[in-house]
């Protein structure tokens, strides 16, 4: 069946127009009829649903895993079922903004206080995720949106068309059953896989966790740490290659964010940081030298401002009176400075005081300057 804006995909739903036409499904605006309701549908290709079954059921799980996650950052998914002409869809909440990938394409890469935000909350989603005995398996930028919900901006985790569910499925669930990865067969963006994938090593929620921080180190350079031109080459990279330490690509990284990476990056998923949750308060703190060099700086430069305004032209020191006209002014200055170095401090300690997940290993405890050898 040819989809076309206008038409109506069963009883409820009629398609507006395509937001995505990828391989192996398209995603479409749609509005349900019965409430008026804008949706987003993601609907498997017609190719797909003729020649794999494999994929048609992959995408039936898609539907199925997500829909049992209750989380903020995570797409909610409404309903899943089969359209009148035997197509399968998941009805899913629209979320209004754009991808990381996209976001990316446009800026190249982001300010690490961003990026610290969008670790915290993609950490608080895979917690979720994983809590559930599901392992997203495909995290990379296009599967990561910033939603825009009333002029709040969420990150929120989608795609889950290859996840794995892990534990807590019915005994008739076939993801429960066995893993539909066919032997041989990568899943996945290449750039985005953990050695454990490449090596086709137990699935564990530890594999999340390395493509997050693949994002992560995207995100705050403009670089992939592993890359190469052929897809054997990107393996290696994955595998053997020691990736170029952020501060080397942005210099005003501190080498604490370069330690981040090296344990982040361990090939043993045992030495990595424990949970999401874990990941981002360790990212926080790396980047806590950076928060307070540019509020001293920012300090020293209101201060050097407040100085010069506090002379006269000529150079000469300003009377009494003039120098008491401005000292309001100088007063809000500095408070603004002080309050700023404050907050970010604030912030730095609010990461720290973030819920560790039960069983986590204490920071620091890795072998990590050799992780980036192994
Ligand atoms: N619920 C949604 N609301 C808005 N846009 C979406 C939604 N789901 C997916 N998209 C858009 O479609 C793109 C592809 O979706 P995805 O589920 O990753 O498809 P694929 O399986 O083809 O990779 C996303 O990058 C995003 O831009
Ligand atoms: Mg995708």
């Amino acid at each position: 069946m040819e989809l076309s804006a206008g038409s109506m995909l069963d009883e409820r739903l009629r398609l507006v127009e395509p937001i995505h036409r990828g391989d192996a499904a398209s995603v479409w605006l749609a509005s349900d009829v019965t409430d008026g309701n804008v949706v987003a549908v993601k609907l498997i290709s017609p190719e797909q649903l003729v020649g794999d079954p494999v994929a048609l059921e992959r995408f039936a799980r898609e539907g199925v895993a997500t829909a049992r996650v209750a989380s903020r950052h995570v797409v909610r998914v409404l309903r899943h079922g089969s359209s009148r002409a035997g197509i399968p869809y998941i009805v899913m909440e629209r979320l209004l903004g754009e991808s990381l990938a996209a976001r990316l394409v446009r800026e190249g890469r982001l300010a690490p206080e961003a990026v610290a935000v969008l670790v915290t909350e993609l950490g608080r989603g895979l917690a979720d995720i994983h809590a559930e005995g599901i392992v997203h398996r495909d995290l990379q930028p296009s599967n990561v949106v910033c939603s825009d919900e009333g002029g709040t901006h969420v990150w929120k985790l989608l795609d889950f068309g290859v996840a794995k569910v892990t534990r807590r499925a019915s005994a008739g669930d076939a993801s429960a059953r066995e893993d539909l990865t066919l032997p041989g067969k990568l899943i996945g963006s290449p750039v985005y896989l953990s050695p454990e994938q490449v090596s086709a090593r137990p699935v564990t929620p530890m594999l999340d966790l390395w493509g997050l921080a693949v994002i992560a180190y995207q995100a705050l350079t403009g670089k992939l740490p592993f890359d190469g031109d052929a897809p054997a080459r990107v393996f290696t990279a994955i595998l053997q290659t020691r990736h170029a330490p952020p501060s080397t690509l942005v210099p005003e990284l501190p080498p604490e964010v370069d330690a981040f990476f090296l344990r982040a990056f361990h090939r043993d998923p045992a030495q990595r940081f424990a949970s999401g949750p874990e990941l981002a308060a360790a990212f926080g703190e790396a980047l806590a030298p950076l928060a307070r060099a540019r509020a001293a700086a920012a300090a020293a430069e209101l201060a050097t401002a407040a100085e010069r305004s506090g002379r006269r032209p000529g150079g000469r020191a300003p009377d009494r009176a003039a120098r008491g006209g401005r000292s309001p002014v100088i007063a809000v200055l500095c408070a603004v400075a002080v309050g700023g170095a404050l907050g970010l401090l604030g912030l730095v300690l609010y990461r720290r005081a973030l819920p560790v997940e039960p069983g986590a290993a204490a920071p620091g405890t890795s072998d990590a300057t050799t992780a980036a050898t192994r």
